[in-house]
C-alpha cells in the first residue's frame, strides 16, 4: 500500500505536516536541521570553488532528488550515485548529470543504463575489458553515447585496475569502441575516509593522488587527453582538491556528517556540524536508570556503533535491538520522561537514510518541509 494512499481508508497520516513544532512529529522519523544543512553545502561547494575543482556530490548519501537539486543549485556539477537504479528518481527530478561511482556489470542494468542516457548525460567506471565491449554493444544498439571512467585502484583494494598500463589498455579500448566515451579517471580511496588522524589522511592522499598522476601522465604520453580525475570523500577532500591532480571531488556526508565522520581530527576551514536527526519518543521507563526508545535497527544502521543521544548529557544507548534502544541514564542525569521526544545522532548516514521514506525538514524547530528520499531501496 503507497504510504499516504487512502483508497483503504487505512493510510498512514505523514509524520508531520508543514508548520508543526517539533514536538508534534510523530517517530521514529529522520529529521534535517535546514540552517546547519545549508551552510554544510556552502563550506563544501566555497572549498570547492577556491581549490578550481568541480563539486559532483555523492546522493548515495540521501537518495532524495530535492537534496540534490539544492547542491546544483549552489554551482555542484552534478551528481553521482552508486548505482543505475538509484540514479531513476534524481533524472526523473530533472538532474542532468550524473555518474554512476561505479562498476555497472549485466544485461538489465546496461538497458536501465541507455533509457537514462536518453534523458542525462551519464557515466560509469569500468575496470575490465569484457564488460566495456558488453557496455558499449548495449549502448550503441539503443543508440546512444555514454562516458566512461577507468577506475584505477589507489589503495582501497575494492574495484579498478592497478597501474598506469592497465589504465591506458582500458582508455584505449573505450576511444576505439562505439557507444562509449573516454573521459577519464575515478581514483577514489574509501578506505582513507575514516581514518581519525588529518596527518594519516593527508599522507594516504597524496600517495593516492601520486598513483592518479602518474596514470594520467602516462595517458598523455600516448597521446590521450583525461579530460577528469574524479575521487575524494568527505574525509578526503581537503587533500584531494589541495592536491592539483583531481579535477572532481564526490563528497556525500559532509552535508549531514555522522557520529562516525565526528571522531575524525578536522581541519577548521571545513568543520561541517551535524544536520541530521533520528527522533525518537521514550517509551517506556522500566527502571531509574533505564529508559527505552522506540527507535531500533529497523530506523537507523549500527554497524558503525548505537546513534549518540544529542543535547541531553548523561544519556548513552547502550544496546540496540530491531524495534527498540536501551539508553543508560548516568547517576546524576535527569531521567527523560515517558513519551520525551529524544534527538538521536545516526553513526553512519548512508544505511539510515535508507531507512527511511521520508525526511522531515525543520528550520527554527518548525517543519519546513517533508521531501521524499525517492532512491530508498533502490540498489539494483
Ligand atoms: C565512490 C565513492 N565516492 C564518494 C563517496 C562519498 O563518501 P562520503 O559519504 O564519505 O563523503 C563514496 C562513499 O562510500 C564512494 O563510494
Amino acid at each position: 500500500m503507497p504510504l499516504h494512499d487512502d483508497s483503504s481508508g487505512l493510510a498512514m497520516e505523514p509524520a508531520a505536516r508543514p508548520g508543526d513544532p517539533l514536538d508534534r512529529v510523530d517517530t521514529p522519523s529522520l529529521a534535517l536541521d535546514l540552517t546547519v544543512f545549508d551552510a554544510n553545502l556552502r563550506t563544501m561547494q566555497d572549498w570547492a570553488d577556491r581549490h578550481g575543482v568541480a563539486l559532483r556530490p555523492h546522493a548515495k548519501a540521501h537518495k532524495c532528488p530535492q537534496i540534490a537539486l539544492r547542491q546544483l543549485a549552489l554551482g555542484a556539477r552534478g551528481i553521482c550515485c552508486q548505482k543505475v537504479s538509484e540514479a531513476v528518481p534524481f533524472v526523473a527530478a530533472g538532474v542532468r548529470d550524473i555518474l554512476i561511482s561505479n562498476e555497472v556489470v549485466g544485461p538489465a542494468k546496461h538497458a536501465l543504463l541507455a533509457r537514462l542516457a536518453r534523458s542525462a548525460r551519464m557515466a560509469v567506471c569500468v575496470d575490465n575489458a569484457a564488460n566495456l565491449v558488453q557496455l558499449s554493444e548495449a549502448m550503441s544498439q539503443a543508440g546512444v553515447e555514454i562516458d566512461v571512467l577507468v577506475e584505477v585502484d589507489v589503495g582501497q583494494g575494492r574495484c579498478g585496475v592497478t597501474g598506469p598500463e592497465a589504465v591506458l589498455a582500458l582508455a584505449r579500448q573505450a576511444h576505439d569502441l562505439p557507444g562509449v566515451n573516454f573521459a577519464g579517471l575515478q581514483a577514489y580511496h574509501g578506505a582513507v575516509q575514516h581514518r581519525r588522524s588529518r596527518e594519516e589522511r593527508a599522507q594516504v592522499c597524496r600517495e593516492a593522488a601520486r598513483q592518479a598522476a602518474a596514470c594520467a601522465q602516462l595517458l598523455r604520453d600516448n597521446g590521450m587527453a583525461c579530460h577528469t580525475i574524479t575521487g575524494g570523500g568527505t574525509g578526503s577532500v581537503e587533500f584531494d582538491a589541495a592536491s592539483g591532480v583531481y579535477t572532481e571531488l564526490q563528497p556525500g556526508s559532509y552535508a549531514f556528517m555522522d557520529g562516525d565522520y565526528g571522531a575524525n581530527e578536522w581541519d577548521g576551514a571545513l568543520a561541517f556540524r551535524s544536520s541530521l536527526y533520528l527522533l525518537s519518543t521514550v517509551m517506556s521507563t522500566p527502571a531509574p536508570d533505564r529508559v527505552i526508545l522506540d527507535v531500533g535497527l529497523k530506523s537507523t544502521s549500527a554497524e558503525c556503533g548505537p546513534p549518540a543521544v544529542y543535547g541531553t548529557p548523561g544519556l548513552r544507548c547502550v544496546a540496540i535491538n530491531d524495534e527498540h534502544s536501551v539508553v543508560r541514564v548516568e547517576p546524576g542525569a535527569q531521567a527523560p520522561a515517558l513519551g520525551s521526544v529524544l534527538q538521536l545522532l545516526p553513526s553512519h548516514v548512508d544505511p539510515t537514510f535508507n531507512l527511511h521514506d521520508e525526511l522531515v525538514v525543520l528550520q527554527d524547530g518548525v517543519v519546513h518541509a517533508l521531501w521524499p528520499i525517492a532512491a530508498r531501496g533502490l540498489s539494483r
